[in-house]
């Protein structure tokens, strides 16, 4: 859809669902439209329910989130607010300094979330020593999800370098296999380009090109190499990728009819919901080269401000969402691992466990990072300028080389 229809779109079912929650309810507004982000929403609306909420569903389909805060930025500026809005980290911080959002420092501290929440969410889910939104999860980007019976069949070993998975990927296009699954959204194209640029770069050029914004790592020959590194990839999708979303490319990994998807950990989900297992149907691995890296990405929900207090439904979702058994069953349907560091990894799958694992080890030697991708890295006017790039190149507007211009450009107007 070309970009001002889609607006207008989303507008106007914005206009049609601008319900405000009655007493007892919460509106919610959120992205998680696909079959395994359903599945784990609605371990969160039973949850309410069994306590008497009800749940006033307000979905913007849209990976990534964009759409979504772009209705939510029309029912805020309409007077019209939902109770409660998914986030992501500097979205979360830019609607609390305008002062946007309830303080949940009450719940907060009646329940120790200062305690079992990483530091590193914390960071966005506090503002001005006041907690203004409830973590619902750790997601990450550098994730490879695989068809198992395809790697095994083209004698294909999961990949721990570069030149292993080009190696792969060379093998099974010559095998008449498309190599990569790839869905043809900015975001998405983004996603891929923070695992690729943490693997050609290593850490500290992951951040200082993507946190620190530093001008000499954008426009490195590293950041060349990043880019020549999607060029790669691009040449190795099948050719209706344009405008596909991000399920459907999990899809074909599903149905045996791509090999490699890279994608956030939300992509388990789906593999999840069509009855398959890690090990055995799919594998999961860490984009080959950042073993060590985790580039995280944190589902919250912030609660809009509804005239002072937060009203007694809000309060009982965000109490919901931090509870360790609720933390434990959501994740382990979403894909995601939970927001509190005291939840057992007992019930999580294979992936799950490697996920936490991950999470604990990277956070202890330093190599937890924001995912540029998802908004943990950079505000929104940086995060947009750097999509812009990325698909472009992507897509074949211009090459490696003119790609970093302008992506050096494009950030130090952002900034
Ligand atoms: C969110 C995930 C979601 C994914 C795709 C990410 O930004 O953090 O929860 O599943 O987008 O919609």
């Amino acid at each position: 859809m070309k970009m001002r229809t889609k607006t207008a779109a989303i507008l106007a079912a914005t206009a049609l669902s601008a319900n405000a929650a009655a007493a007892g309810d919460v509106e919610v507004l959120h992205w998680w439209t696909s079959g395994g982000e359903a599945a784990a929403l609605n371990v969160l609306k039973q949850d309410l329910e069994s306590q008497g909420i009800g749940w006033l569903d307000m979905p913007v389909a849209g990976g990534g989130g964009g759409n979504a805060m772009t209705v939510l930025r029309a029912r805020v500026t309409a007077g019209n607010a939902p109770t409660a809005v998914q986030m992501l980290g500097f979205d979360i911080l830019d609607w609390a300094k305008e002062g946007a959002l309830a303080n949940l420092n009450e719940i907060a501290a009646m329940e120790g979330w200062d305690d079992v929440v990483p530091e590193a969410l914390q960071a966005f889910a506090k503002h001005d020593g006041k907690w203004i939104s409830a973590p619902v999860n750790v997601h990450s980007t550098n994730w490879v999800w695989a068809n198992k019976a395809l790697l095994d069949a083209n004698e294909i070993a999961v990949p721990a370098t570069w030149d292993d998975f080009t190696a792969a990927v060379e093998k099974l296009a010559a095998a008449g296999v498309t190599p990569i699954a790839q869905g043809g959204e900015a975001w998405q194209e983004a996603t891929v380009f923070d695992a690729v640029a943490m693997s050609a770069g290593g850490p500290d050029f992951y951040k200082a090109a993507f946190i620190d914004l530093d001008e000499e790592a954008l426009g490195s020959d590293t950041m060349k190499e990043a880019f020549d590194r999607m060029a790669f990839i691009r040449g190795h999708v099948d050719e209706n990728f344009s405008g596909r979303s991000w399920n459907l490319a999990t899809a074909m990994v599903i149905n045996g009819e791509a090999a490699f998807q890279m994608m956030g950990d939300w992509a388990k989900g789906e593999f999840l919901n069509a009855g398959q297992t890690p090990g055995e149907d799919f594998l999961c691995f860490r984009f080959p080269g950042t073993a060590a890296q985790v580039t995280f990405n944190a589902d919250q929900f912030a609660m809009f401000d509804q005239g002072g207090m937060v009203s007694p439904e809000q309060g009982a979702l965000a109490s919901a969402i931090l509870s360790p058994a609720f933390q434990s069953a959501f994740n382990v349907v979403k894909g995601s691992v939970p927001a509190r560091t005291d939840v057992s990894d007992a019930d999580f799958d294979d992936c799950g466990k490697q996920g936490m694992k991950d999470l604990a080890a990277a956070a202890s030697s330093g190599n937890l990072f924001g995912s540029m991708a998802h908004g943990h890295a950079a505000p929104a006017s940086v995060k947009n300028a750097v999509y812009d790039v990325v698909t472009a190149h992507f897509n074949g507007e211009y090459d490696s080389a003119t790609a970093v211009q302008e992506l050096v450009d494009a950030v130090s107007v952002a900034k």
